[in-house]
């Protein structure tokens, strides 16, 4: 008996062909395949259908088809040219939309590429091209990537101890002879260290033997403003160290970091004023979340500003550059003010310095109190403690703005993963902050977007 593969695919515009039936061509298979299209609300439905007789080398294909319930999925067809809006959808896809890349590849007889998309719930979406376009790569390519990310982080973090951007920076179209005298490396090494570095795009190689920056690597020249330097070093260095023990922290719970170095990571780069002055400067590298903030919030009637655990200071000084009226309080461990004190000397008479532990008390006075990436560097037991004692320093209606990185979200879920291992602290959902909040006396107001993936969350001392 002969079955027939039928499948409905709707695309945006634009004949639709069929992988199926050029799979068979391709293979020297005589088939017939019929195709109807319908033009529906502006879109075109395309319902094909082929006969798969027994024996033949679709059955298994259309066997998976079905089971994966792929036969009815919807495509979209580029008809711009150029690779700009392909790069584009394949972002949103991958990237927004979660979807992991499933085959297909270049049709010679329509000159389209089909790419192929698959949801965690099993969608299907099809990408159609004109022209050749390279395939995605398949996820046997991406979880060879994925396992081998360390070897990029530690490329990186050499590329930031060797100061390579600065000197690229510093004279654009270096060779690696050059380039090894400057930082007294191995020629050869270095040549092959600087390969890799321009398949991962943080330079470009010329045919003349030079190098020079690309916007991906600039940001490892520590002269630029939010410069990276100091997180390639912290997140190849003792974090890279103690992210070795993640699968201790999913069997324990507990943090690996104070598993490899014996304590907390506070504490410890209390003892080596390198790494808290490196852990500060690695900070101040996300400072770029805070720019709204001082236009989100209404600083009109706000005498005092309280930095809660304001590390350097970099969204104290924004507040206070933008409002001139305003006068600043910054509670920090003491190994932490010397980094704040410089960072805001500019600020010197409108400016205070605190030292002391937010879990015991916090000054009191302020008209708003800021809690940036503080909450989740602890348990949920902690933070309402911090929490209490902030409310207890505030006065009826006071504001407390919380910046964080809010789950779900790509990138939160990854930072989540660092917090359980390097920190023993966690990200959270905005539900998980609220009731947090509540359970501390505040009423939760309104949540904004920041750059860099992070949210400000304001709320109302009840
Ligand atoms: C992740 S950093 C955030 C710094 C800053 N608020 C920012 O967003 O850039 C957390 C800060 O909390 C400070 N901290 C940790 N424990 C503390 C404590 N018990 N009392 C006061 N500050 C503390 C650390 O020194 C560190 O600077």
């Amino acid at each position: 008996m002969t079955t027939a593969q039928v499948g409905v695919v709707i695309v945006g515009a634009g004949p639709a062909g069929l992988v199926l039936g050029n799979l068979l061509l391709d293979r020297g298979v005589d088939c017939v395949v019929g195709i109807v299209y319908v033009p529906v609300a502006g879109r075109t439905v395309e319902i094909f259908a082929l006969p798969v007789p027994p024996g033949s080398p679709l059955e298994t294909v259309a066997a998976d088809e079905r089971a994966a319930g792929h036969e009815s999925h919807h495509a979209f067809a580029v008809t711009a040219p150029g690779r700009v809006i392909p790069a584009g959808l394949r972002t949103l896809l991958t990237e927004r939309a979660g979807a992991v890349p499933d085959g297909g590849g270049y049709n010679k007889h329509e000159n389209v590429t089909v790419l192929y998309f698959r949801t965690a719930h099993h969608r299907r979406f099809e990408l159609r091209l004109p022209g050749r376009h390279d395939p995605v790569p398949d996820t046997t390519l991406s979880l060879l990537g994925v396992t081998t990310g360390a070897w990029a982080t530690q490329a990186v973090r050499t590329m930031a101890e060797l100061r390579i951007a600065d000197h690229l920076a510093a004279r654009p179209g270096l060779d690696a002879d050059t380039l090894a005298d400057h930082t007294g490396t191995d020629p050869d090494a270095l040549r092959r260290l600087l390969r890799y570095l321009a398949t991962l795009g943080l330079l470009t190689a010329s045919a003349d033997g030079t190098y020079h920056l690309t916007a991906l690597g600039e940001p490892l020249h520590t002269g630029t403003e939010f410069s990276l330097h100091p997180l390639a070093l912290l997140y190849g260095g003792p974090f890279y160290d103690s992210f070795a023990g993640l699968t201790y922290a999913v069997r324990t719970g507990q943090e690996a970091f104070a598993h490899r170095y014996g304590q907390h990571h506070f504490p410890y780069f209390a003892e080596h004023p390198e790494l808290g002055d490196l852990f500060h400067r690695a900070m101040a590298a996300s400072a770029e979340m805070f720019t709204p903030v001082p236009d989100l919030v209404d600083f009109s009637g706000v005498r005092r500003v309280v930095d809660v655990g304001g590390g350097n200071g970099a969204l104290l000084g924004r507040v206070l550059r933008a409002h001139g009226h305003v006068e600043g309080v910054l509670l920090e461990r003491p190994e932490a003010l010397e980094a704040a004190r410089s960072e805001l000397a500019d600020l010197t008479g409108r400016c205070t310095f605190a030292a002391g532990d937010f879990t015991e008390s916090v000054p009191e006075g302020g008209d708003v109190y800021l809690l940036s990436r503080v909450l989740h560097d602890w348990d949920d037991e902690r933070c309402v403690t911090i929490l209490r004692r902030c409310a207890e320093a505030m006065r009826e209606g006071s504001q407390l703005l919380v910046v964080e990185r809010l789950l779900p979200g790509n990138k939160a879920a990854a930072w989540d993963v660092h917090m359980l291992c390097n920190v023993g602290g966690r990200e959270r959902e905005e539900a998980h902050y609220g009731r947090l909040l509540e359970g501390a006396g505040f009423r939760p107001t309104a949540c904004y977007a920041l750059p860099l993936g992070a949210s400000l969350l304001h709320a109302v001392r009840g």
